[in-house]
């Protein structure tokens, strides 16, 4: 397994030896150690009941392990109250409905800050704010479960949001967004990572690994199978099929090219762009 040291600040949380299994006796995760410092941008991926969601919510104290431990902030997970954890990390859950349950989508908001016991301005402030990144001004009085799924994704994001955790956690979180939304949804997670907030997204698209994180982790069967830069990951093609995960196009093209001395260690389409310009200029 590759495992390259962050270069990141502090440390936020760690994983140490983690286990778990449900109730039922399915072993989710299996022996996850891990460190997630902050200002990392962290792509989680691998394939459906890899253990992707079972490890997020073990991030907020939602699950506790069955025997290791997750330290969050030097503190054991075991030991400190959800409430705590929340103001540090913040879990936007896969499906939406299973986080909404206010009347209105300014109450859904507010109810963050508010339960942290914060004085009605900042409590006011942080709502309209995280309302107004969220681009849900006009729908504050509606009910939630009234809205569409894409409407309701982003309440479930506003409400995080408004939280002003250190790590946010999008779980899935495109699903019910159009392309345009999607893309909208990234560039405020860039810019609240650029601010200092630790992002980590579950996704599927790897096209959006590839531009949006510095780190992937990829889990198999509740294992963690691959930890590197997101450069290092995208370089090594067997690697990859090994963990069942397709390079987006601009990567698959700078890997055909590799014989004439492109490299692969490319992410978006601009730096394949300038890699190919490189090149060609070098064998002018
Ligand atoms: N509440 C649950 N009870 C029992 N097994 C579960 C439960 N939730 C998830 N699992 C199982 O745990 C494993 C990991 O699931 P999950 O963390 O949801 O994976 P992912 O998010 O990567 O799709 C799968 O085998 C899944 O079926
Ligand atoms: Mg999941």
């Amino acid at each position: 397994m590759t495992v390259v040291p962050s270069t990141h600040g502090e440390r936020l949380a760690a994983f140490e030896n983690v286990n778990f299994s449900y109730e039922d006796g399915t072993e989710a995760l299996r022996g996850i150690t891990l460190d997630i410092r902050k200002g990392e941008q962290i792509a989680l991926v691998g394939g459906n009941g890899s253990g992707k969601t079972t490890l997020a919510k073990h991030l907020n104290g939602l699950l506790k392990p069955t025997t290791g431990r997750v330290i969050v902030k030097g503190s054991d997970t075991r030991k400190e109250q959800v409430a705590n954890l929340a103001r540090i990390v913040g879990y936007v859950f896969q499906n939406p409905d299973h986080q909404l349950f206010c009347s209105t989508v300014a109450e859904e908001v507010r109810f963050g800050p508010m339960n942290f016991g914060l004085a009605e301005p900042e409590v006011e402030r942080r709502t309209e704010r995280a309302l107004e990144i969220m681009t849900l001004e006009r729908l504050k009085a509606e009910a939630p479960l009234s809205l569409s799924l894409g409407d309701r994704r982003r309440i479930s994001i506003a409400s995080v949001i408004a939280m002003a955790p250190e790590v946010i956690i999008l779980d899935e979180p495109f699903t019910g967004l159009d392309a345009g939304e999607a893309e909208s949804l990234m560039d405020v997670m860039r810019e609240m990572n650029r601010q200092g907030t630790t992002i980590i997204l579950i996704t599927h698209d790897m096209r959006v690994v590839a531009e949006h994180s510095d780190r992937v982790i990829v889990l198999s069967h509740g294992r963690k199978v691959f930890d590197s830069k997101t450069r290092t990951a995208f370089s090594d093609l067997k690697l990859l099929r090994e963990c069942g995960l397709i390079p987006p196009p601009a990567i698959q093209v700078a890997h055909h090219l590799r014989e004439y001395g492109v490299s692969p260690e490319i992410t978006t389409v601009e730096e394949l762009a300038d890699e190919l310009a490189r090149v060609l200029r070098e064998q002018q």
